[in-house]
């Protein structure tokens, strides 16, 4: 699997179907993934590889995380582009590797990509109101609260509050 791009502890590579085991076990575990990212019921072997060989066809921005020091699936984050320069972010960690630094590393380093690469001007996320550890890592990035619906919070980053939270830091991930 060929590294797109990489940060300090995480190599970010294209879906593959070399991972859709680890991508299943990670969506069918509803209470500590799948619950968060809107996914109740089991998802089978065929919709996992449909999903995977639609967003490589589609060309979608979504990569698999896998650690630098020891190959191991992290998660998969998404870039998902609207209109406006805007895109929307999804992630998913795997609960194995939660709680150890590596979603907020990515969303930095994702932000940094759209920013730059993709040339994205803002943005935006869905988040549960009952995911506290998801919106403490969006707000610590500088994410903020632009409004509500049903049971979600709306957040969104510009790219110019992006710059001034973290540009200024030794430019590094
Ligand atoms: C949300 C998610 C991306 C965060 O990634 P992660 O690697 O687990 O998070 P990190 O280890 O980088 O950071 C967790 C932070 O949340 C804090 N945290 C943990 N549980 C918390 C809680 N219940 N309330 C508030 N903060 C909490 C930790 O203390 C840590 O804070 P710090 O960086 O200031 O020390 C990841 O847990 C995940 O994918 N969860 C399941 C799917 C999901 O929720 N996706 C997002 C949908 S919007």
């Amino acid at each position: 699997m060929e590294t797109v791009f990489e940060s300090e502890n995480i190599k970010f590579v294209n879906l593959s179907e070399e991972l859709i085991s680890s991508y299943m076990e990670m969506v069918n575990d509803t209470e500590r993934v799948g619950r968060h990212i809107g996914i109740s019921g089991p998802v089978s072997l065929e919709s996992e590889r449909e999903f995977v060989s639609a967003a490589l066809e589609n060309g979608k921005t979504i990569f698999s995380m896998i650690t630098r020091d020891g190959d191991a699936f992290i998660g998969n984050i998404e870039l998902d582009p609207g209109k406006d320069n805007t895109a929307e972010l999804g992630i998913a960690v795997r609960s194995s590797m939660q709680d150890k630094g590596y979603g907020s590393e990515a969303v930095k380093k994702i932000l940094s990509y759209g920013f730059e690469e993709l040339r994205l001007q803002r943005v935006i996320l869905n988040v549960h109101k009952d995911n506290p550890r998801a919106i403490h890592v969006y707000e610590k990035l500088g994410f903020k609260k632009t409004g509500e619906s049903g049971n979600s919070y709306k957040m969104d980053i510009f790219k110019k509050e992006y710059k001034e939270k973290h540009e200024h830091k030794n430019g590094g991930d």
